[in-house]
């Protein structure tokens, strides 16, 4: 039995951002069911949506702070979670990157800064836990420092370091490496520095025994230029320990068979079922009931990774045809408001709601048929996913874990029952359109379109393959 401590900076159900949330929240769980002794490592945020007690286990001094960790465990789970408690930094309203108005937290650098050490003391077993880790697994930047901290010491556990999304580096200025009390030796061009910034993300790439990122396909693409954003040279190097495991899902949250936050459950042996989940959304978003017209959804960050302004392209057009279109999302003002004026115009046919809603993503993603994911780029993605387990067939661009979980629907994989969904190549309007015309005439097609409802809801969208794919990953290490 292996003994990983699992660091992240957020995870479902606690708190959550976007996928590293859902991945944190399930693969420990996953680990967990195969056996393996797994405690997840999260601050102690305000926000946490803590269900389960909560006990002080110890306290330790770091860089004279004085830090409690607390312990609970991960809801609907055996996992242990341990929570690094330090109230200046932790204990505010607003999310784990900002606050409540959407604005960094000016001390995001001393805030992870202090959370990877704290993550180091107790991989070191230096913390009165008892309890000593042959894994460190650490995710995206946020966490980076906790290898660079762990090569320095002797006897320590092996460290594997994913990158959930390289667009996001943790770049700092580089003055505010000498404030931070790290260790000098990590501060060169080959190390933390990044063209005269400091870069925390390169504590993981640099220092980690292994890289691992969400999609076989990413983990090429982030060594090309288009990708990389710099540091694809560094990552070419590195190529040897690199390696791409796709992301899983928790099927017991994202189950058409038992969601709790749908009105009609369904299989692939009962779609028409779907249908009435079709009229609750129309009935929630004050659309004009129809049980028949195509609706098309999209679920994301307003950011433009995901290729809204694609979307905001084509809706003009798209909104010309027989259709409904209906987005839930938040993030960058300037999207926000093109898409409300859109609304405006077309009352009829879209809804836009601008926030966070959970209970809103699950009915979306089983009453549209259609879903959208024009994405730029896209690390793993986990709508796509969602989407397939619910009969909702995903629109794709081919890009990272988008082109490695959706198999185009082509006369030869409609034939061969492979088929999960509308694949296109090029991140334009016109690409984007003519796909939305391709998914119209599969969806007038009925037995192919059942057929592809069939093929996507029969997929093993679990976490068992890729779990195991992680656990051989700590065995050779
Ligand atoms: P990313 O992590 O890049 O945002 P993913 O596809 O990996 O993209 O994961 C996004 C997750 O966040 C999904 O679970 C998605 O349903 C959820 N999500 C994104 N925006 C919202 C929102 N506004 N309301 C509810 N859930 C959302
Ligand atoms: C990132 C990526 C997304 C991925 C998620 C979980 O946020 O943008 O593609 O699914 O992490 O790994």
């Amino acid at each position: 039995m292996k003994k990983i401590l699992f660091v992240s900076s957020e995870a479902h159900p606690l708190i959550k951002t976007g996928g590293l949330a859902d991945v944190s929240g399930s693969l420990p769980k996953a680990l967990n069911e195969l056996s393996q002794s797994i405690h997840l490592l999260l601050p102690n945020y305000q926000g946490l949506q803590l269900t389960e007690p909560v006990y002080h286990r110890c306290m330790i001094y770091v860089d004279n702070c004085e830090i409690h960790i607390l312990e609970t465990k991960l809801p609907n789970s055996h996992v242990t979670v341990w929570l690094v408690d330090y109230p200046p930094f932790f204990n505010f309203p607003g999310n784990p990157y900002s606050d409540e108005h959407g604005n960094p937290w000016p001390n995001n650098l001393e805030r992870f800064t202090l959370f990877c050490k704290v993550a180091t003391e107790i991989a070191m077993d230096r913390s009165h836990l008892e309890w000593k880790p042959d894994i460190v697994h650490c995710n995206d930047w946020q966490t980076a420092l906790v290898p660079a901290l762990l090569s320095l010491e002797n006897n320590r556990p092996a460290t594997v370091f994913t990158i959930h999304n390289l667009a996001y580096q943790g770049l700092f200025p580089a003055e505010k490496y000498a404030t931070l009390n790290l260790p000098k030796q990590l501060w060169h061009p080959d190390g933390l520095e990044f063209y005269g910034m400091l870069s925390l993300i390169k504590g993981g790439l640099v220092y980690a025994d292994h890289i691992t990122t969400v999609s076989p396909s990413y983990a090429l693409e982030i060594q090309t230029p288009e990708f990389g954003y710099g540091l694809e040279g560094l990552l070419h190097y590195k190529q040897d320990m690199l390696s791409g495991i796709i992301n899983g899902i928790d099927t017991d949250i994202w189950n058409p068979e038992t969601d709790k936050h749908i009105p009609q459950h369904y299989n692939s042996d009962n779609l028409s079922d779907k249908k009435a989940n079709k009229i609750a959304l129309q009935k929630r978003l004050f659309l004009p009931i129809d049980k028949d017209i195509p609706i098309f959804g999209l679920i994301s960050r307003l950011v433009e990774q995901k290729g809204i302004d694609l979307v905001l392209e084509c809706l003009p057009q798209m909104l010309a045809l027989p259709i409904q279109f209906v987005l839930l999302g938040s993030g960058d003002h300037d999207f926000e408001h093109r898409l409300h004026n859109l609304t405006l115009l077309y009352p009829d046919k879209i809804s836009v709601s601008l926030g966070y809603d959970e209970s809103l993503a699950h009915l979306i993603e089983a009453g549209v048929d259609i879903f959208m994911m024009p994405s730029r780029f896209e690390p793993c993605g986990l709508n796509q996913l969602y989407s397939q387990r619910y009969g909702t067939i995903p629109i794709v661009r081919k890009t990272g874990g988008l082109a490695d979980t959706i198999e185009d629907a082509l006369p030869e994989s409609l034939a061969n029952n492979t088929a999960t969904g509308i694949a296109f190549h090029d991140a334009n309007a016109d690409s984007l359109i003519e796909a939305i015309k391709r998914s119209l005439i599969l969806f007038h097609d009925k037995s192919h379109w059942k057929k592809l409802q069939r093929n996507c809801m029969k997929k093993d969208l679990s976490w068992r393959n890729s779990a195991a794919q992680y656990l051989s990953l700590y065995e050779e290490l």
